[in-house]
C-alpha cells in the first residue's frame, strides 16, 4: 500500500516508476538493453526450456481464495529466520556473473539489499569478491552461497571468507554439478566464465592462487593457438576481469590459468550426503540446501541436520523436463514437518506469487532474474525499486 501510493504520489509531480513495474515488461525492457549474449545467458533455460514455462504454470494454476470482513488494519510482512527479523518474506536469490547487466555488479545489488535489509545471497560465481560487497552493507544481512568445488581446501576457504565477511547462512547448490544444456548460450557459443567472468570469489582466494601457482601451466595456456579477433577479445575481457593492473595482466598468462583452473575444478561431481559433515565439522553457521525437489531428499536432510531447504529447479536453467519448484513444495513440507525452514525459488514474478508459496508451507522465497533485470535498467536505484 506504501509503494503504492508512494508512486502515485510521484506521479503527480510528473515523475514514473524507473523500471516497468510489470515483469513481463521489465524482462523486455532489459532484453533491449542487454547484449544478446547477456539476455540468452540471464533469461535462458535447459532444452526446451519446458521448465521455466513448467514454473510459471504452476503458479497460475494455484488461485487464491480471499477472505472478507478480516481486520486488515494493522498488518505486517515481517517474518523469522535463523533467529533474524526480516522486514517481508523475501531473499536475494544467488546469481552469478551480474556484471553482464551492469557495470557495479553485485556490489549495486549489495547497496540495494542493505538499503531494504532484504537478505543478498552471494553468489560463488559472483563478479565482486564477497569483502566488497559486505563491506558495502553494514549490518545488513547477508548468506553465502556455495559450489563445492572438487578442491575441499578451497571449500573451506569460501566458507571461512564467508564467516568473515558476517554471511549468517551457507547455502549449498546441489544442483549444478554439471551445466545445464543452455540452447540460447549454445547458439551464441557463449559462456561468461571462458571470457574471466563469474569467477572473482575464486580470483580473490589464496587458496585458488595458490593452487594456480603450484599448478603446472595447461597445455592450452601454452600450446600455439591460432589466433582471431575473437580469441584476442576474449583475452582482453580476461584481463579485465582479473585482479590488478589490466597492462600487466594482458602480458602474464596467470588471467587464461585462472579460468582453465577454475573450470577444471569448478565442481565436485561425486559429492554425496558424507560429504556435507565436512562443512558441518567447520562452521557453525546455518546449512540449506538449494535444488531439493524430492520429498525424500527433504527427510535425508532432516537425517544429516541441515538447518533448511531450497526448494528451486534453478529457474529451469539446469534439467528440461523437470517439476515445477511450487509443485515440489507441498511434499517437501509435509516431509520437513516443520522442524526446519522451506524456502523457494523458481518462477517467482510478484506479490501474488509470493502468497501463493507462502500459502503452500514456504517459509520464505528468493527472488531471481528480476532483480538481475531491474539492476540492467536502472542499477542499484533499480533494483531498490523492485
Ligand atoms: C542463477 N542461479 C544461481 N544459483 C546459485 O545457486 N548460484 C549461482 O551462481 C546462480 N547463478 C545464476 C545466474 C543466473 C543468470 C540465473 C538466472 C540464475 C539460480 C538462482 O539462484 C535461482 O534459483 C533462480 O534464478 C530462480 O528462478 P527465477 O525466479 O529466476 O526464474
Ligand atoms: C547458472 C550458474 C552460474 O545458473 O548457477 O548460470
Amino acid at each position: 500500500m506504501q509503494r503504492q501510493a508512494e508512486i502515485y504520489t510521484r506521479g503527480v509531480a510528473g515523475t514514473r516508476p524507473l523500471i516497468p513495474v510489470d515483469p513481463r515488461r521489465l524482462e523486455a525492457a532489459a532484453r533491449a538493453r542487454m547484449t544478446p549474449q547477456a539476455f540468452a545467458y540471464v533469461a535462458g533455460g535447459a532444452g526446451s526450456e519446458s521448465t521455466i514455462d513448467a514454473n510459471r504454470a504452476a503458479f497460475e494454476r494455484h488461485r487464491i481464495v480471499p477472505r472478507v470482513l478480516c481486520d486488515v488494519s494493522s498488518r505486517s510482512t515481517a517474518i523469522e529466520l535463523f533467529g533474524r527479523r526480516l522486514p517481508a518474506p523475501l531473499l536475494l536469490a544467488p546469481i552469478g556473473v551480474l556484471e553482464l547487466a551492469h557495470r557495479e555488479a553485485d556490489l549495486a545489488v549489495a547497496r540495494a539489499a542493505a538499503t531494504l535489509g532484504v537478505p543478498m545471497i552471494f553468489s560463488n560465481q559472483a563478479s565482486v569478491p564477497m569483502e566488497r560487497c559486505a563491506a558495502a552493507m553494514s549490518g545488513s544481512p547477508r548468506w553465502f552461497q556455495l559450489y563445492w568445488s572438487k578442491n575441499n581446501e578451497l571449500v573451506e576457504s569460501f566458507v571461512r571468507r564467508a564467516e568473515r565477511c558476517g554471511c549468517e547462512a551457507i547455502v549449498v547448490t546441489l544442483d549444478t554439478t554439471m551445466l545445464g544444456w543452455r540452447a540460447r548460450d549454445l547458439d551464441l557459443a557463449y559462456l561468461p566464465f571462458l571470457r574471466g567472468k563469474g569467477i572473482a570469489q575464486y580470483t580473490s582466494d589464496p587458496v585458488f592462487s595458490a593452487m594456480l601457482a603450484g599448478a603446472a601451466p595447461a597445455p592450452a595456456a601454452t600450446a600455439k593457438r591460432r589466433v582471431t579477433l575473437h580469441s584476442l577479445r576474449a583475452l582482453v575481457q580476461m584481463a579485465r576481469a582479473y585482479p590488478g593492473s589490466f597492462w600487466a595482466n594482458l602480458r602474464s598468462t596467470a588471467p587464461l590459468a585462472a579460468v582453465q583452473h577454475f573450470t577444471a575444478t569448478y565442481s565436485r561431481t561425486n559429492l554425496t550426503w558424507d560429504d556435507l559433515r565436512f562443512l558441518r565439522e567447520r562452521t557453525k553457521l546455518p546449512i540449506l540446501l538449494k535444488g531439493v525437489l524430492h520429498r525424500d531428499d527433504a527427510r535425508r536432510a532432516l537425517e544429516h541436520g541441515l538447518d533448511g531447504i531450497v526448494v528451486s529447479n534453478h529457474g529451469g536453467r539446469q534439467i528440461d523436463g523437470e517439476i515445477a519448484a511450487l509443485d515440489a513444495l507441498p511434499g517437501i513440507v509435509a516431509a520437513v514437518a516443520g522442524r526446519i525452514p522451506v524456502l523457494l525459488d523458481s518462477g517467482v514474478r510478484g506479490g501474488a506469487d509470493v502468497v501463493k508459496a507462502l500459502a503452500l508451507g514456504a517459509r520464505s522465497v528468493l527472488i531471481g532474474r528480476p532483480y538481475v533485470y531491474a539492476l540492467a535498467l536502472a542499477g542499484e536505484p533499480g533494483v531498490v525499486e523492485l
